[in-house]
């Protein structure tokens, strides 16, 4: 049970076992244009339904007669995980993906309500440069929460990048992440342009009234507007990544990575990191599935002389995913519309649930497949791909 909430694991979550339960249950209560906001996607949606859909076409091939007792243990950590040249420990593989505007499904908590849960799970936080609390808000809650409730959690906060045509402000916000004590810089690579939301249009989606990009607002600024309009800047290039580099010492992981050949390029320009990303099917539509994208990005990177770590997000709804993800190579998972369904249900204890939820499911398919160990999963050839049912 979260400390933050005691006692209340109400009645209304009793039910919820899985993610889709709380998917449905966030519909029922988030009016339309909100859940609208979240759940579509592009064009046709076919990269948003094919993420889920190629989960499903990977079969897992699972080994016998391996002493799994470990798992049992009460203080087992057979599911915590190392990251970043093991700078970062997590909790199990599982980071929480930057999203927008947490404040539209929580709009007292938002992203402090995710905060907490990402504390009591010690995982990572990406907090989105659009999100409804200050980058610095979020950090100071992050820091009170491992102080007074949790001091042994290993959570960390990632600051994700949003490159704006406003140079100076981009900076701007690299520093404060840095001076707030964010450990990493998550630049975001897929979004030249925003994708086709057409669900948006149909809903003429604004932003109600107190909610607003908090990072993106000073005395003389506001840089998004009500219909969600955001400034990036189009003209990004790979001779950009020298000028984050340049400025600033933090660890550089990239999102929105498909290409092999782009995951070649990131590790020639210096980056600790890349997330396999197609924006969870909102920017680009009919992109190949980020799973099925994931073994060619694998194969180019460990190609090179440098060793960097490969993450992988959208689609991802049970644990067996997270271990076919692990097991295709990736070092975690990020998620991001089950932390949005977590949170819409029950604040911080819906968040953590939902964490709690795929931990478990992890943890069981790691034992049902003969793992005593996250190293266990790449080395014992657990996955088939493609085979219908
Ligand atoms: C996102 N995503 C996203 N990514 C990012 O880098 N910055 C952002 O501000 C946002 N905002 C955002 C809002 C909403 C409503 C969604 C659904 C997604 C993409 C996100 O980080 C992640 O890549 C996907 O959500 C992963 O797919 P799943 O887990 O939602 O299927």
């Amino acid at each position: 049970m979260h400390k933050a909430s005691e006692n209340s694991s109400s009645e209304r979550t009793k039910a919820l076992l899985n993610i889709e339960d709380y998917h449905k249950k966030a519909k029922e209560k988030l009016e339309k244009m909100t859940y609208d906001f979240y759940s579509t996607g592009s064009d046709d949606q076919l990269t948003l339904i094919d993420n889920q859909a190629a989960f499903r076409r990977i079969k897992l091939r699972p080994k016998m007669l391996i002493d799994v007792s470990s798992h049992t243990k009460q203080d087992s950590t057979n599911c915590q995980t190392q990251i970043l040249n093991s700078t970062m420990t997590i909790g199990f593989p599982c980071i929480i993906a930057p999203t927008a505007f947490h404040r539209l499904v929580d709009n007292e908590n938002g992203e402090l309500a995710t905060v907490r849960a990402a504390v009591a799970h010690s995982t990572i936080m990406c907090v989105s440069t659009n999100s409804s609390t200050s980058m610095e808000r979020v950090a100071e809650e992050h820091r009170r929460q491992i102080k007074e409730n949790y001091p042994h959690s290993t959570s960390k906060l990632w600051y994700q990048l949003y490159v704006l045509k406003d140079r100076q402000y981009t900076q701007k916000l690299i520093k404060r992440a840095e001076k707030n004590g964010y450990s990493a810089i998550l630049l975001t690579v897929d979004t030249s342009v925003p994708g086709n939301r057409e669900c948006d249009v149909h809903n003429n989606f604004t932003l109600p009234d107190g909610i607003r990009a908090e990072n993106l607002i000073d005395k003389d600024n506001n840089y998004v507007s009500k219909s969600y309009h955001i400034p990036f800047d189009p003209s990004l290039s790979w001779k950009d990544l020298d000028w984050i580099r340049s400025i600033t010492s933090l660890p550089l992981i990239i999102k929105g990575i498909i290409h092999p050949d782009d995951a070649r390029q990131a590790v020639r320009h210096g980056v600790q990191g890349v997330v396999v990303s197609n924006h969870g099917g909102r920017q680009l539509d009919t992109c190949l599935s980020t799973i099925d994208a994931l073994p060619d990005v694998i194969k180019a990177v460990s190609n090179e002389n440098r060793q960097i770590d490969v993450f992988v997000d959208g689609g991802v709804r049970r644990g067996t995913d997270i271990l076919k993800a692990i097991a295709l190579g990736a070092k975690a998972v990020l998620i991001g519309r089950p932390v949005l369904w977590g949170l819409a249900v029950d604040g911080t204890q819906g968040v953590y649930n939902i964490l709690e939820i795929l931990k478990k499911e992890f943890r069981l398919a790691m034992m049902l497949c003969g793992c005593q160990t996250i190293d266990d999963i790449r080395k014992n050839d657990l996955v088939v791909t493609n085979v219908a049912y």
